[in-house]
This record gives C-alpha cells, sequence and structure tokens, in this order.
C-alpha cells in the first residue's frame, strides 16, 4: 500500500475509535461537600442534617433537577382484578390490583403482585416499575397483557408500539420472579407506561394532567418532568401495598434498572416509607457523578429524553459545574436507610465508576447516624461487592441490564435487614 495511504487510514481509524470510546473521566472537578450547606455550615449532627442540610439539598434537587412532585393528594381507589392462590406450581399467589387515580376510573395503573405461599407472616417486598409490561416479566400466562403505548415495535412481541401475546416473558430474564419468591420475598411491579408514556411528546397522555392548574397544558419548568412521575406512581403502589395484610410494608425495597434505577432513587429520595433503594445502572441523573462527565452527560440525556427530567435542568446542559448538587447527594437523600449501587463492566454509559463514587461521597451523612458507608475512594473490581455497612455497591462482569447476579446481591443486601 503507498504509505501515504496507510497513514490516512490510520488517521480515519483512530479518529473513528476515539468516536466510539468514552472521553478520559474529567478528574479536576469539586464536588459540593454533602455536608457544608449553602451557608457555609457545616453539618454536625443528625438532627442539623434533617433540620437544615437533608431539606435544602432536597429542594436543590426540586427545583434544579427532576422538579417538584405536586403536593396535592389524589383519592385512591384499589380494585383487585384477579387473584390465584396456586400461581407458579402452587408455590405463590399472584394478586393483580387496579390502582385507580380519578373517580372516573380514566386514570390508573396495574400492580402485578406475586407473595410466596406458605410464608406464615407478612412478607418483605420487591418493588420496582417495569419497562415492557406487567406480562413481560414473566411468562406465567395469567398475567394480564397492557393495553398501554410501548416504545418497544419489536415484533412479534410488540407491533406497532403495542403488546402482543409474544409479549409474555419477554424481560423474564430480568426478573428472578422464582428465586426471589424462594428466598421468601414478594415482587410487585407496575409498567411504567400507566403512569407516562415514554416519550417526549406523550407529556399529557399520563397522568400529569390531574395535578394542572386551570388553563395549564404542561408542567412549568420547575414542576416535575416524567421520572417525577414515576416515582409518585412507585409511591402509590406502596400505599396499597400499606393495606395488603400479607406484605410487610416496612421492609419495602424499591427497585428500579437504568432510567427506571434513576426513578427508584428519586422515589427513594423523597419517600421514606422506602426501607431499601436499589439503583441498577442507573448512570446520569441517577447515582453517576455528572461532574465526571464521563459516558453520558447532562445535555446528551437531556437532548435525546427531554420528558425524563424539569424544565430547569436544560439550563445545566454543559455546565455540571453550576449545578446546585450532585449525584452523591441524591444518596445521601436516602440516609440512614440502606442503599445499593449496582455497575455493569460493559456499561460505560452509566459510568461505572461515578456510580461507586456517589456512594462513597454520601458516607459522610451515613457517618453521621453512626453506620457505614463505602470506606475506599477506589471502586472494587468486577463481581466484587462491597459495603458492610448500609451502602452496597458492585460491578457486574457483563452488559447493562438486570441480572441473575444482580438479584443475589440485592437478596442478599436485604436479608442483612429485613432478616434480623
Ligand atoms: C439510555 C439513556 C440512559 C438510560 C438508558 C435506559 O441509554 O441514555 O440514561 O439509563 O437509556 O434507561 O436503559
Amino acid at each position: 500500500m503507498n504509505k501515504s495511504i496507510a497513514v490516512l487510514l490510520i488517521i480515519v481509524c483512530s479518529a473513528l475509535s476515539a468516536r466510539s470510546q468514552n472521553k478520559p473521566a474529567d478528574t479536576s472537578y469539586t464536588l459540593p461537600d454533602v455536608l457544608v450547606s449553602q451557608s457555609g455550615k457545616k453539618t454536625a449532627s443528625v438532627k442539623e442534617w434533617e433540620k437544615i442540610r437533608r431539606p435544602e439539598i432536597l429542594k436543590l434537587f426540586e427545583d434544579n433537577v427532576q422538579g417538584k412532585t405536586p403536593g396535592k393528594k389524589i383519592p385512591l381507589k384499589f380494585a383487585i382484578t384477579s387473584v390465584n392462590a396456586s400461581a407458579l406450581n402452587g408455590t405463590a399467589t399472584r394478586k393483580q390490583v387496579r390502582a385507580y387515580f380519578s373517580a372516573d376510573e380514566k386514570y390508573y395503573m396495574d400492580i402485578l403482585l406475586y407473595l410466596p405461599n406458605n410464608a406464615g407472616k407478612p412478607v418483605p417486598v420487591f418493588l420496582g416499575l417495569n419497562f415492557g409490561g406487567n406480562q413481560s416479566i414473566h411468562a406465567d400466562t395469567g398475567i394480564l397483557i397492557s393495553r398501554r403505548w410501548f416504545r418497544y415495535a419489536n415484533a412479534p412481541a410488540y407491533i406497532d408500539h403495542y403488546a402482543t401475546e409474544a409479549s409474555r416473558g419477554v424481560q423474564s430474564y430480568d426478573w428472578e420472579v422464582e428465586k426471589i419468591l424462594a428466598a421468601g420475598y414478594g415482587l410487585a411491579t407496575i409498567y411504567y407506561g400507566d403512569l407516562q408514556p415514554d416519550s417526549a411528546a406523550s407529556v399529557n397522555a399520563g397522568i400529569a394532567p390531574l395535578f394542572y392548574d386551570t388553563g395549564q397544558t404542561a408542567p412549568a419548568d420547575d414542576q416535575w418532568g416524567a421520572i417525577g412521575v414515576w416515582a409518585w406512581g412507585l409511591s402509590r403502589a406502596l400505599d396499597y401495598l400499606e393495606t395488603e395484610k400479607t406484605v410487610d410494608a416496612k421492609k419495602v425495597a424499591v427497585i428500579g434498572h437504568s432510567r427506571l434505577g434513576k426513578t427508584a432513587l428519586w422515589a427513594g429520595a423523597q419517600d421514606k416509607r422506602f426501607a431499601i433503594v436499589i439503583s441498577n445502572n442507573s448512570g446520569e441523573g441517577g447515582a453517576a457523578v455528572t461532574r465526571r462527565k464521563y459516558g453520558e452527560t447532562i445535555e446528551v440525556m437531556n437532548k435525546a429524553f427531554p420528558h425524563w427530567f424539569s424544565g430547569n435542568f436544560k439550563k445545566y446542559n454543559n455546565r455540571e459545574e453550576e449545578l446546585p448538587v450532585d449525584f452523591h447527594e441524591l444518596i445521601a437523600l436516602i440516609a440512614p436507610r440502606p442503599v445499593y449501587i449496582a455497575s455493569a463492566s460493559e456499561d460505560q454509559w452509566a459510568d461505572p465508576a461515578g456510580e461507586y463514587l456517589s456512594g462513597y461521597y454520601a458516607t459522610p451523612v451515613y457517618n453521621l447516624y453512626g453506620v457505614k458507608g463505602l470506606t475506599s475512594v477506589t471502586p472494587p473490581g468486577i463481581n466484587t461487592p462491597v459495603g458492610e455497612g448500609n451502602i452496597g455497591y458492585h460491578m457486574r462482569q457483563g452488559e447493562h441490564a438486570m441480572r441473575l447476579y444482580d438479584w443475589q446481591q440485592y437478596i442478599r443486601f436485604a436479608d442483612r435487614f429485613f432478616r434480623k
């Protein structure tokens, strides 16, 4: 080959590979100190944290990131749509409940609940939203097929963005139902599209209009986006679980993968009834420290998914330093409750090290309560779970997903707190 052509090829190839790789993380950043309030005062006690710094951080997230959740209380009505006491070969009870948010029954979500049979006492529960409809989490033919709109259009399971019979169990690899039940836990799940379709064009197709003032046609810049709406739905599911005698509602672990991991963290930050919070590969806008600018950034996320966060969050596109919080403070809002952050080795888009560091930098708040968090600034290696205290972390070998390995760690972690 002619020498100049070879040189040109090398230049083109290296430019292409640089584009496909992440830029190195920015290491020059300074994170807001989780304990230092905006007036410059250092938080020295649990009392000061709970009275001053925690409310301040929560408000900063509401005003600048996820947006405010409306305070208006909606009267809820729960209707049991089906119960099968011998589901999954007799090992479980499957209950389906429709939670209505309006008297005209126009607004509702469908909760699918599996409970282990023969538990003998109320059980702890993992609660999480799902992407594919309740029927996607298990092939059990008794599960109602969601008639809602889906982002998916991959036939035969989803045709023209609607689910078919073929969608049954298509995401069972993310939901280890039998393993969860065998460990003595219940599982509650809801299709996130019941609350708001995951599309920038469909902000008014979910429950948001229930909260509009007269004449309002879209959430204001400081009001919630879809992540706030989905998180609200998780709290309403917990309202239901509190009425369910077979469930120990003081032992509910809220869990979510990816955008639904961002959602689980926000639900857990706002609603202290969630006893454990689990973030699976939540990345940007979830557990990852945003000032590292590694993998996805605020701007990239806000452009691709403008409906997820508040209008105000767009102000920080490419201006991470100006954001008055960073995401270790989202983790700190959960303290002292146990929180588990999980990454995956091939999921560099979600910045595994940044996800770890948010747990590490939230640790001083856990320490205020006299409990341990993450003690080393260096993330652990692959498949090496860490955290003897109230913050757990692992980086699973593999892709962006929620897998058996992840569930094994979550169950082990939850056992430590729920089986005392
Ligand atoms: C995209 C998005 C992430 C998100 C993920 C998911 O990759 O950029 O922010 O977490 O989708 O929800 O699967």
